[in-house]
């Protein structure tokens, strides 16, 4: 049987008009690109910092996806979100998106809090998914914010959507996402329920890890356990340490063939 495709008819769209449109669509995917760039050049700044200033990394790993038009389209329809560039600009908050993984959950909110400070960045929507985790076990903080990018002739603000998980959270996220994506709404009962109960477990990891961690960094240092770096070398002992390293038999490593 075939089904009747609700299309216009081909005549009364304009190639003008289309032309219009994917122009317009390109430069709309293009700012939402910016806006990732710009919101992980911030991460990668506080990520650097961190790690040179406080010789600790809170941020495991970051990454982003801009969403596909086939996603847009999907959403569009699920969402009865008008398909122009104004219903998706003002109603379609995950276009461009940015995960960002964190070792404990106190991080998670620590980089949130280093993010929101930025004056540049306004947070549009906040959905703690810690504090109030959904039906299934989904853990994740999730910030909508809306960042301004400078064009050649214009600054734009885009909305990036922000997910801050720590590594077991995602681990759940990911597998969770690949079992719903086999079985579609119709998850056997026996899973949700596995499911529900490894999201308790990953909990437990994570407040054992972040106790673990707070008790280790409250612990005083004892500075007879300290190795001081009294060992440092100066350039030319670090030269002369190097030098004895080198076989300088070697004719690569003899200057002007060891005459
Ligand atoms: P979407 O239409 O899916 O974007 O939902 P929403 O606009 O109501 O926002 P929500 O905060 O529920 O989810 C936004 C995003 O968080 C999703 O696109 C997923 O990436 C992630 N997410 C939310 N809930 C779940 C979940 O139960 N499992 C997994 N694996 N990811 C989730
Ligand atoms: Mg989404």
């Amino acid at each position: 049987m075939t089904h009747p495709v609700a299309l216009p008819p081909a005549w009364s769209v304009e190639p003008a008009q289309v032309r219009r449109l994917m122009h317009d669509l390109r430069r709309m995917m293009l700012s939402y690109k910016f806006g990732i760039d710009e919101v992980m050049t911030k991460i990668s700044i506080l990520r650097d910092e961190f790690r040179h200033i406080h010789d600790y990394n809170p941020i495991e790993h970051a990454g982003s996806r801009l969403k596909s038009f086939e996603s847009i389209l999907a959403k569009a329809q699920r969402k009865n979100i008008p398909l122009t560039l104004a219903g998706i600009r003002g109603e379609m908050f995950d276009v461009a998106g940015v995960r960002v993984t964190c070792s404990f959950v106190s991080d998670i909110y620590r980089v949130r809090d280093m993010l929101v400070a930025q004056n540049d960045l306004t947070v549009v929507e906040e959905r703690d998914y810690i504090a109030h985790p959904k039906a299934n076990g989904y853990k994740s903080l999730h910030l909508i914010v809306r960042i301004p990018v400078y064009l050649s002739d214009r600054v734009e603000d885009v909305i990036v959507e922000i997910q801050l998980r720590t590594i077991a959270m995602d681990f759940w996220a990911s597998l969770e996402h690949k079992i719903y994506y086999k079985y579609g709404q119709a998850v056997p009962r026996h899973l949700t329920d596995s499911l529900k109960l490894a999201a308790d477990v990953a909990w437990s990891l994570d407040s054992s890890m972040e106790r673990i961690h707070d008790e280790v960094k409250a612990i005083a240092v004892d500075p007879d356990l300290v190795v001081h770096n009294d060992t440092r070398l100066r350039p030319e002992e670090m030269l002369e340490a190097f030098m004895r390293t080198v076989d300088v038999t070697d004719a690569a490593y003899q200057p002007f063939g060891g005459k």
